[in-house]
């Protein structure tokens, strides 16, 4: 039988989603809510099933197994605990949040009710990061870095530092989480940050920084730095970069780039990697054989607490230990 999905927020990601969920046979999308029910409604319309303005009659009505929430990072807030008390599985959007502490909480909560979560890392699910994380295992690395460089999300929220948490928690943390994944845990952070670039009167409410340097160590020894700028609307790309002896891996721009002295090779990716992310949590929740989920709420927590440990760095001007 498929999973009756319900989902929280029905924007530009949501809309992502459904366009791929269509097509799998696991998946029957059954409810969908948003505050701007319109957006709801035209879901429903399109896809069959319920429109609701709130997440928590859609969740009180029953019927759905399965929750996506793709809502904007400031707006989670009790979400999680519903979904949890009503034992649903959960597939939630990065960042997973603002609040480390509430973060925590709902992590406990999902441990302790068994509760099968996801969270959309997507990168993970390429089959670049596939290949660079084959390669990569087993060797001492020296350098994991990467870089987000592009324009302003139209969005409003995205704009404004108490929404969305910069550009670093909101979307460089897609580069954070796949150094994690390459490299291992973070255990020093010390970050830069530039603004004032971008005027209120160009962009009213602008407050987050322009671009931002952030120096790694890992516990591994390896060291790395993430660049992020959201100033360069025509786009510098999207990557991660690792070096170790004479070896070097890239992965963004749906390929990853293998090198060793005299040779290079270049593997592109084939598979959407959105619709691999939905098969390991959907698989997982009709409990049939699947690919894994290769992020989970638990781990996705500790990028944002990454994340969150350059945003102080940047108020603070000084490296954040992390235990
Ligand atoms: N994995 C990815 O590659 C990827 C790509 C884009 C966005 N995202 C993430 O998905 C999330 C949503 O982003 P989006 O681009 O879909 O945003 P969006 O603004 O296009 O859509 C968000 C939707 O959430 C609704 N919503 C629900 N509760 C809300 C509340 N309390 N306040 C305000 N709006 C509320 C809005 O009405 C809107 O329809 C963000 O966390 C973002 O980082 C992930």
């Amino acid at each position: 039988m498929a999973v009756r999905i319900g989902f929280i927020g029905c924007g530009g990601i949501a809309n992502h989603h459904m366009r791929t969920m269509a097509s799998n046979p696991y998946a029957e999308m059954v409810a969908f809510s948003d505050p701007d029910v319109e957006r709801a409604r035209a879901a429903a319309k399109q896809y069959g099933g319920k429109a609701y303005s709130s997440y928590r009659t859609m969740i009180s009505k029953g019927g759905i197994d399965a929750v996506f929430m793709c809502v904007p990072p400031f707006a989670h807030t009790d979400q999680e605990k519903l979904v949890a008390e009503a034992g649903l599985a959960f597939f939630t959007e990065k960042p997973i949040g603002l609040s480390l502490k509430r973060v925590a909480e709902n992590a406990e909560l999902f441990a302790k009710k068994g509760i099968i979560t996801a969270v959309g890392y997507n990168w993970r699910y390429s089959d670049g990061a596939a290949v660079m994380k084959k390669t990569l295992d087993g060797k001492k690395l020296a350098v994991v870095s990467g870089y987000w460089v592009g324009g302003t999300p139209g969005v409003m929220w995205w704009r404004q530092m108490k929404k969305s948490g910069g550009q670093v928690v909101e979307q460089t943390t897609h580069i954070f989480d796949m150094c994690r994944y390459i490299a291992g845990e973070i255990d020093v952070v010390f970050a830069s940050g530039i603004s004032g670039l971008t005027s209120q009167d160009e962009l009213p409410l602008y407050d987050v920084h322009d671009a931002s340097v952030v120096q790694l160590r890992y516990r591994s020894g390896a060291v790395g730095n993430i660049t992020s700028s959201c100033i360069v609307s025509q786009g510098v790309g999207t990557q991660v970069r690792a070096y170790a002896r004479n070896l070097v891996v890239v992965v963004g721009e749906g390929r990853c780039q293998v090198s060793v002295p005299g040779e290079e090779h270049i593997y592109k990716d084939a598979r959407n990697p959105t619709a691999h992310e939905q098969e390991a949590f959907l698989c997982a929740v009709a409990k049939k054989k699947g690919p894994p989920i290769l992020s989970d709420y638990a781990d996705a927590m500790k990028t944002l607490r990454v994340t969150l440990a350059a945003n102080k760095s940047m108020e603070t001007g000084k490296p954040v230990r992390l235990a």
